[in-house]
């Protein structure tokens, strides 16, 4: 099962990897499917100038000769590709299991074009819990309080120091939510992604790559 989920992600990735072209800035996710991405990426040797959202992805990436630089470096970026934990059928996405859902979401929303690359065990009916959070420190119990049905994770704190943490209620309207989470004091970012930021998803399903979502940004 999970080497047929390799090779879809495999394939998605390689789908992914064809879009990046001479001379483009692309931000690169985090994550298993990225992974596949990276190696697809260094295969091609495209003269490119990449953005990672995460220490693993920037050494991988660099291990794999791809150029890297600091987002500090860019303002706007052609392309970012990325995965998923949760793909519904209207478009909104549910990403974080590896911690990086705050800078995805900033390169996420600096990229002409994002893209999503995923296997088909991604796709989900409707969202469900849990929704990946990264919390501030300062005052976390408070806002654990506030927020109720929250865990932290036993995982190191984010590259830029906040905390880990799975918001484990009920998702019912992704909009409503991303809206009550966002205006939170102590939430730093969620893991909801609006369909409004996602250009494509490209989901593997055995040996075939759809388009199975046309996003809502252009
Ligand atoms: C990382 O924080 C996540 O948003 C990943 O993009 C997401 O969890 C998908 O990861 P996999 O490709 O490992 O399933």
């Amino acid at each position: 099962m999970s080497a047929a989920r390799d090779t879809e992600k495999l394939l998605a990735a390689r789908e992914a990897a064809l879009l990046v072209e001479r001379g483009m800035r692309v931000g690169l996710g985090t994550g298993t499917t990225v992974a596949f991405l990276l190696e697809a990426l260094s295969t091609r040797a495209i003269d490119a100038t990449f953005v990672a959202t995460s220490p693993h992805t920037q050494a991988a990436a660099l291990a794999l000769g791809l150029h890297v630089e600091d987002f500090d470096a860019e303002t706007e970026l052609d392309l970012a590709i990325d995965g998923a934990d949760q793909i519904a059928p209207d478009g909104w996405l549910i990403k974080g299991a590896g911690g990086a859902l705050t800078r995805e979401k900033i390169v996420a929303a600096s990229a002409k074009r994002y893209v999503i690359i995923a296997d088909s065990s991604k796709l989900v009916d409707s969202l469900g819990p849990p929704v990946p959070l990264e919390l501030m420190a300062f005052g976390l119990r408070a806002t654990l309080a506030r927020l109720g049905s929250t865990t932290v994770r036993a995982v190191p704190l984010s590259p830029d120091g906040g905390v880990v943490a799975d918001y484990h209620g009920e998702v019912h309207d992704p909009a409503l939510l991303s809206r009550r989470l966002a205006d939170m004091p102590g939430v730093v970012e969620h893991g909801l992604f609006a369909p409004t930021l996602i250009s494509d998803v490209l989901v593997a399903s055995g040996n075939t790559v759809r388009r199975v979502i046309s996003g809502g940004r252009q």
